[in-house]
């Protein structure tokens, strides 16, 4: 059977305490009325910022609340960082690590990714593991290996479906409103599918989200694909509307 799949929000560095409110308040009022209810979970990842301020209100309408971003180690002197333990103790239940921005603007590498997603399996917080290849990387005929490299050198020890969710984020998809076809969507996530066998406990139970111009109009295509088990959202989770009729094609 298909894992249930899991709808996530990526706010990025976007929204401030009022309108962050305001928006899980609108989700949250809009899975109250709904009849049925989506066949998803749902989760929010604001900025850092916000977490403790919407921890109470995720907890109360069922959402999940993550992190953007975790530090490797537990605590430490790590200026501007914050641990993922840091984390779990607000209540987040989720968190995100290698989103192709950290990647690159932050120049983490594949190490630096699985020491993080370590960390947040230490805290018992799920990790969102981001993987995805470039636009270059796409030409060259060679993105499911490339991204399969990537994601087995992310991967931490004692993964599982129930602890790591894998998120698809092809980079030149993201904020571009430009998606991969359907076929290349079903191609790559096969391609994750096998590369998790025998690497994670419980693989076909293992999420595998596709990211990058998740839109309204096109979520129903895309959470439709063979192991599509979700979505990271980024733009379109800013407003309720449209995270909220994306979370309602499940
Ligand atoms: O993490 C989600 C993200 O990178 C996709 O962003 O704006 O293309 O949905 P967007």
């Amino acid at each position: 059977m298909a894992p249930r799949p899991l709808i996530a929000g990526n706010w990025k560095m976007h929204m401030t305490l009022v309108e962050g409110a305001k928006l899980v308040d609108a989700l949250g009022m809009a899975l109250a009325e709904a009849t049925p209810k989506p066949a998803c979970d749902i989760a929010v990842c604001p900025p850092f910022t916000l977490l403790a301020p919407l921890s109470e209100a995720c907890q109360k309408y069922g959402f999940g609340l993550g992190g953007q971003d975790c530090h490797a180690e537990a605590k430490g002197a790590f200026t501007g960082d914050v641990a993922a333990g840091m984390l779990a103790d607000i209540g987040c239940t989720h968190v995100i690590v290698g989103h192709s921005e950290r990647r690159s603007l932050h120049e983490e590498s594949n190490a630096d990714v699985k020491a993080k997603a370590a960390a947040a399996l230490a805290a018992r917080l799920t990790a969102i593991l981001c993987v995805g290849e470039t636009e270059s990387e796409r030409d060259s005929g060679k993105a499911e290996e490339i991204v399969v490299a990537q994601l087995l050198a992310s991967l931490p020890d004692g993964a599982t479906a129930a602890n790591m969710v894998v998120a698809y984020e092809p980079v030149w998809a993201i904020g571009t409103g430009r998606t991969p076809t359907v076929a290349q969507v079903a191609a790559m996530h096969k391609a994750i599918r096998a590369a998790l066998d025998g690497k994670v406990g419980d693989p076909a139970g293992m999420r595998i989200l596709y990211g990058g111009s998740v839109k309204p109009g096109n979520a129903k295509e895309l959470l439709s694909v063979e192991n599509v088990d979700g979505a990271l959202v980024g733009g379109a989770s800013l407003v309720s509307a449209d995270f909220w009729a994306i979370c309602s094609t499940c």
